[in-house]
């Protein structure tokens, strides 16, 4: 479990430090900086992927991604905390708008000792080092291996897009199975494999969507005739011969099934992170919603960004990170239900953000 995410110098936020839950539901106003603290994560997912350089320019620079511009802000660094292990890394802006690491750092807290042991595995270079530390037989490879097998697993899912061109639409690779695609690019796949070896769960996926989408009778899931190789989705509709496929599915439907499939699935990555899961969803879904995220908490680690009410409603105080932009920097503040023991007795937690009796609102 991540258990203490510090951020320095990262768009709006200047400076956080912020424990971390099981479930962590942040919200507030627009523009508060809710969507940096996800991207934190995107980023992160970036620079494991060696694609550093790449998010720097699709991205406008190093300008865009450091606090107020380089400026103002030389650098930037973030530290995760997680288990025994930690890992940390700093970036400064180089020639031709690329970004060098300052230092990347690796840390493993045995508890027989009071100082964690660290590593600096690198300077000055590109793109992280992490994996060659990991693969060769220098000091620090058990560390790092673990490190990176805890960072990797933390994913960042975006279902937003339901175009005709949507990832989940579209014809996939009957294999691609080992995991949910953050795009949902192999839902079909995933699904079939699923239904073939983990039944239980496919069933309550099923009745899930059933739940939200009354008309919903069951996915069609086979190899296409054309090729045995692909697989694309299709599903029955209740009383209805006709023909359907992810193109006749409603936005919101197909959303939730995304949904559904990530956060029912047998086995769970360590960190799911989700900005606006509630995108055109109906109240009720988002009740639904609401149950499946505490469900997956339970399980492994859940943090998302959020506007809905209807969600907040279904969540406990001490789940809820609010965020507040002054103009210029973003700052985190958790909840306590000590600071809502008054309030809590007569409206719910989505009442008084509604109220502003919490902040996080403009
Ligand atoms: N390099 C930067 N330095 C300082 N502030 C920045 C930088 N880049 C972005 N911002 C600030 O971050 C804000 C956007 O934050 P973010 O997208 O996280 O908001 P949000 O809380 O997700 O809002 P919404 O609810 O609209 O999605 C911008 O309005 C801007 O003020
Ligand atoms: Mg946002």
């Amino acid at each position: 479990m991540l258990n203490k995410l510090t951020v320095n110098g990262f768009k709006s936020i200047e400076s956080c430090e912020l424990e971390l839950q099981r479930l962590n539901v942040v919200i507030g106003p627009n523009g508060a900086g809710k969507s940096n603290l996800i991207g934190v994560f995107r980023f992160l997912n970036s620079v494991l992927s060696k694609q550093l350089q790449l998010y720097v320019g699709e991205n406008g620079g190093s300008d865009r991604l450091l606090h107020h511009g380089e400026k103002t802000t030389p650098m930037m660094s973030f530290r995760f905390d997680f288990g025994y292990n930690a890992y940390s890394f700093c970036l400064k802006p180089a020639v031709g708008d690329t970004m060098v690491f300052d230092w990347e750092t690796i840390y493993f807290h045995d508890t027989r000792y009071l100082h964690p042991w660290n590593l600096q595995i690198g300077a000055g270079h590109k793109e992280t080092v992490l994996h060659d530390t990991a693969n060769t037989s220098g000091s620090g490879r058990r560390v790092a291996e673990h490190v990176l097998q805890g960072v990797q697993n933390w994913v960042v899912y975006h279902f937003h897009d339901t175009s005709s061109s949507a990832p989940a639409k579209k014809t996939q690779d009957i294999d691609d199975n080992r995991a949910f695609r953050p795009d949902a690019a192999n839902l079909a796949a995933f699904l079939y494999w699923m239904k073939l070896n983990h039944p239980t769960e496919y069933r309550h996926i099923v009745e899930h969507i059933q739940l939200v989408a009354p008309f919903f009778e069951d996915f069609v899931l086979e190899p296409s005739r054309n090729n045995p190789n692909k697989i694309k989705l299709e599903w029955r509709q209740k009383g209805s011969g006709a023909y359907f496929d992810g193109f006749s599915l409603s936005d919101g439907t197909l959303r939730f099934i995304c949904l559904a499939a990530l956060l029912l699935q047998p086995s769970l990555p360590s960190l799911i992170l989700l900005d606006e899961p509630e995108l055109g969803l109906h109240p009720f879904a988002i009740t639904i919603l609401s149950e499946m995220i505490e469900a997956a908490a339970r399980r492994s680690q859940v943090m998302l960004a959020t506007q809905s009410v209807t969600l907040l409603n279904q969540f406990s105080p001490e789940a809820i990170i609010i965020a507040n932009n002054d103009g210029l920097h973003t700052n985190f503040r958790r909840l306590t239900e000590q600071d809502l023991s008054i309030w809590m007795n007569d409206y719910s937690v989505g009442d008084l953000w509604e109220k502003n009796v919490i902040g996080g609102r403009p």
